[in-house]
């Protein structure tokens, strides 16, 4: 079966990390280019953490196009007390020795676009970058058939009391991608903090013997004390994994058909992504799927098993 060709935009950060990974080993998606945005910590760190996490797992060949070191119109925010100061909770990886590509994300996205056809957009950090390429190349839509992403909230919130962060960093980028007309799949918090590693997973991982689990076990400490709170018991969530995970295992999902768009002007909420899932109050186009359940014991289960593979 041809897999799908997949472009992954990343923040990297801890868990986007091992969304790269997962995409190296998808079966049903092909990782054709990514690019880096700030985010989780400056650009500039989030850049050369992408170069050297596929370095790392083995992959300098697939390249990183840097990105927006701001959001359209807010001030940059990041969340460093989650990720570390250098992203990736203080771990130190080897450079990657991959030539640094100049080409902006927004140009590389266009051009696999266009040579791929049917490209899917994988976001899991904010959307500048995705924002910015549909606003040079308005015919983006003719060669991308989905954009999914890590990212928003049906309900509640994290990063404000209704926000979740990838969104409230650039709301108005959000909401640029929210109208474009391609088909969107949201993967927010509803699902990403029912998908976390309890203590039993990350002493199974503690336990293996590999690069990938190694780096986990190094790298999520901080996140693990933010997630335990949120969760409600030592636990930690990889959100960044699930949009990835859905092209092999679309079955451990479930979600529904909604509009979906992003507040962009107020003050409390800034941010809020909104849906009209429970209202009889429509949005005039359900431009999204917006993913609300997971099988937690058999994500982890497959995630292990990719960490014990690298
Ligand atoms: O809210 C979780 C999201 O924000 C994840 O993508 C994480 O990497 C951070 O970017
Ligand atoms: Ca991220």
């Amino acid at each position: 079966m041809n897999k799908t060709p997949i472009w992954l935009d990343t923040d990297t950060g801890v868990d986007d990390a091992f969304a790269i990974l997962a995409a190296l080993w998808s079966e049903n998606a092909q990782l054709v280019g990514s690019s880096s945005v700030v985010g989780n910590v400056a650009h500039s760190k989030t850049f050369v953490n992408a170069r050297n996490v596929l370095s790392y797992f083995g992959h300098p060949e697939i390249k990183v196009y840097p990105g927006a070191e701001a959001p359209l119109v807010i001030p940059v925010q990041d969340a460093a007390f989650i990720h570390g100061n250098n992203g990736l909770g203080g771990v130190v990886l080897p450079e990657s020795t991959a030539d640094k590509e100049t080409v902006k994300a927004w140009d590389a996205i266009y051009q696999a676009a266009r040579t791929h056809k049917d490209l899917e957009i994988v976001a899991v950090g904010p959307l500048t970058n995705i924002a910015l390429t549909l606003m040079k190349y308005p015919d983006l839509d003719r060669y991308v058939r989905r954009i999914v992403i890590m990212g928003g909230s049906a309900e509640g919130g994290a990063w404000t009391p209704c926000g979740e962060f990838n969104i409230c960093v650039d709301p108005h980028a959000a909401e640029v991608v929210m109208n474009c007309g391609i088909p969107i799949v949201m993967f927010g918090l509803d699902v990403t903090l029912k998908a976390y590693m309890d203590e039993t997973d990350m002493r199974d991982i503690a336990a293996m013997e590999t690069a990938a689990g190694k780096l986990f076990t190094d790298c999520m400490g901080l996140a693990t004390i933010v997630n335990s709170k949120r969760i409600g018991k030592k636990a930690v969530a990889v959100h960044d994994v699930l949009p990835v995970l859905s092209y092999d295992h679309p079955e451990l999902f479930t979600g529904v058909m909604c509009g979906l768009h992003v507040e962009t002007r107020g003050s409390i909420t800034l941010g809020r992504t909104v849906t009209d899932i429970w209202s009889e109050c429509k949005f005039p186009r359900q431009n999204a799927q917006v993913i609300l359940q997971v099988d937690r014991e058999r994500f982890a289960r497959i995630f292990k098993d990719i960490l014990l593979r690298v």
